[in-house]
């Protein structure tokens, strides 16, 4: 196959939700569509279960599931499927930002009954930003929930979205029956008694059709028709561009558990998500049918074998072909490396390929030399843009509780923070260390993993900080920011970039240091400019 019919063939995406909605069943309704896997179940979940907040092991467990569940590629229509799993669990939410800059396109789950989550709001938010293509899948159609309409609203009003219904249900909950297919013209019916399958699918070429009442009942039927006659009238039809400029989104019902409306959003997702997009760089926009190959790590997970440092690297490609043994430029460091043994990864396993193409993911082994955000190239001086470090929400300052063992302390403290469990602040007063999380559970695993993969121990001290804010001057050399610098001191830090941020102690402090120094800027975000 040539190397543009590749490319045009590959479809990688992410699935995002709050925990619970249903990714895990959803993704696992796609892989057995796909033939990937062959029976419900055989996807592990990555979440950590409920109240397992101290289980160190059900922490382990699931390092080992995210690795095992990275990517999820299958085979469907003749198109090559990548799933790039992202953490249910909101402690991790820093790592599923960074999955998202690696997808071209994602699928987002909602619960029928709970309508949009916290969780859902946020990582919308994201996608919203990057002009991601969403389509939305509306789960637990088979339990009772919510009026679709008023869902609808609530998706367009809480995730600022432009929704175009693609399917409509017909009933919910006990009275559910099935759904009338926009984007088909068809109805999928449910089967009576046990709700486990899809009885029939009938081609509907007119809604007034008599046919539909005694399929569904004339009650169903005709507030059916009055259904989709307000979906018509209120909702812009499907247009793909605005889809894929992410201005408009795609919205499917359905119910995972039972199978229903999944393959629906699968055969349309196939012929409308995009292929891999082309992506900016600091230096300029990168094409996918480049010949020569760009790509960039997006995630490193650790050996979960203490005695073996190495780690995974994964590597998106953007642009050419990723060659096993091809001497390949690491720009940061400026030295060309080569892999002899890069994974590809399928349904329930990897192995080492020859060649991968841009949508792909490749894991690589590394000992240490990789940092998320790095880019590999053939020569060309490439940086990608768009991983950025989000404020933490926590912060604590981190002590060495074994002066024997400050070196190993370090170090495993700037390669977790390599890999992007957590982010590190030095302050500027004292050369103190902060660290900065999204959830408090990352500090628990940052102490296990210390003291198991490099034997060093450390102790937490907590400090009040309610934001990071990177420090935007107009200009460093004026008196105000000079007068900033001074008053503000006993604030200020380093991130590992060694960028300046200020650990701003309440909101209130924010506003003020604003006010008095109004030609600073303040970001919540690290990449601002
Ligand atoms: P997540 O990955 O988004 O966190 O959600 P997951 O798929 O694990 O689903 C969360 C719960 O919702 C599971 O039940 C799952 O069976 C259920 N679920 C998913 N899709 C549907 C659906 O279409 N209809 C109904 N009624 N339930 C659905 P659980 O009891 O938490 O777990 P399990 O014991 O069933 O695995």
């Amino acid at each position: 196959m040539s190397f543009k019919k590749e490319i045009e063939r590959r479809r990688t995406f992410g699935i995002i939700a709050h925990p619970d909605a249903g990714k895990t069943t959803l993704t696992e309704k796609l892989l057995l569509f796909g033939g990937a896997i062959q029976e419900a179940g055989a996807v592990k979940s990555n979440k950590i279960k409920k109240g397992a907040t101290s289980d160190f092991m059900e922490i382990e467990r699931q390092r080992g599931i995210s690795v095992a569940t990275s990517v999820l590629a299958f085979e469907y229509e003749g198109k090559k499927i990548n799933i790039l799993d992202t953490p249910g669990h909101k402690d991790f939410a820093e790592d599923t930002f960074r999955t998202l800059t690696a997808v071209d396109s994602v699928i987002v789950v909602i619960d029928v009954a709970k309508g949009v989550e916290e969780q859902t709001e946020k990582l919308v938010e994201v996608c919203r930003m990057r002009n991601i293509p969403m389509i939305v899948f509306i789960n637990k159609l088979d339990r009772e929930g919510r009026d679709a309409f008023d869902l609808l609203d609530e998706v367009e009003q809480k995730l600022s979205l432009r929704v175009v219904p693609m399917s409509f249900p017909i009933g919910m909950g006990y009275d559910f029956k099935g759904i009338y297919n926009l984007w088909e013209k068809n109805i999928n019916l449910f089967s009576g008694s046990n709700r486990k399958n899809i009885e029939e699918t009938i081609e509907i070429s007119d809604l007034e059709s008599k046919e539909i009442d005694t399929l569904v009942g004339k009650k169903a039927a005709d507030t059916l028709r009055e259904e989709i006659e307000l979906v018509e009238g209120i909702y812009p039809t499907f247009d793909r561009d605005e889809y894929l400029n992410g201005t408009q989104q795609p919205v499917f019902f359905g119910s995972a558990l039972n199978n229903f409306g999944v393959r629906e959003l699968l055969d349309c997702f196939v012929e409308i998500a995009p292929k891999p997009r082309p992506k900016q760089s600091e230096e300029r926009l990168v094409q996918p049918d480049e010949k020569e190959f760009t790509g960039f790590v997006f995630k490193i997970h650790a050996n979960m074998d203490p005695n073996h440092r190495d780690r995974l690297a994964f590597i998106k490609i953007v642009s050419g072909t990723f060659e096993r043994n091809k001497p390949y430029l690491h720009v940061r460091n400026n030295k060309k490396v080569k892999f002899s043994s890069p994974n590809a990864f399928f349904a329930e396993k990897k192995e080492i390929v020859d060649v991968s193409y841009p949508g792909d993911i490749v894991g690589i082994h590394d000992t240490g030399n990789f940092k998320i955000g790095d880019t590999l190239t053939e020569g060309e001086i490439i940086n990608y843009k768009g991983i950025p470090s989000f404020s933490p929400e926590h912060f604590r300052y981190i002590n060495n509780a074994d002066p024997l063992k400050s070196k190993q302390l370090y170090k495993g403290i700037d390669q977790l923070m390599d890999e992007g469990v957590a982010q590190l602040f030095t302050l500027e007063l004292n050369g103190r260390k902060v660290i900065g999380t999204v959830g408090a559970l990352q500090y628990e695993v940052i102490q296990y993993r210390l003291e198991h993969e490099y034997g060093a121990k450390c102790t937490y001290e907590n400090l009040n900080v309610y934001k990071a804010c990177w420090v935007e001057p107009t200009d460093p050399k004026n008196e105000e920011y000079k007068d900033f610098l001074r008053v503000k001191h006993r604030y200020l830090a380093k991130d590992k970039q060694d960028q300046l941020v200020f650990l701003a102690d309440s909101q209130f402090t924010l506003q003020m240091t604003q006010q008095t120094y109004p030609s600073i800027k303040f970001h919540f975000v690290s990449e601002y400019k």
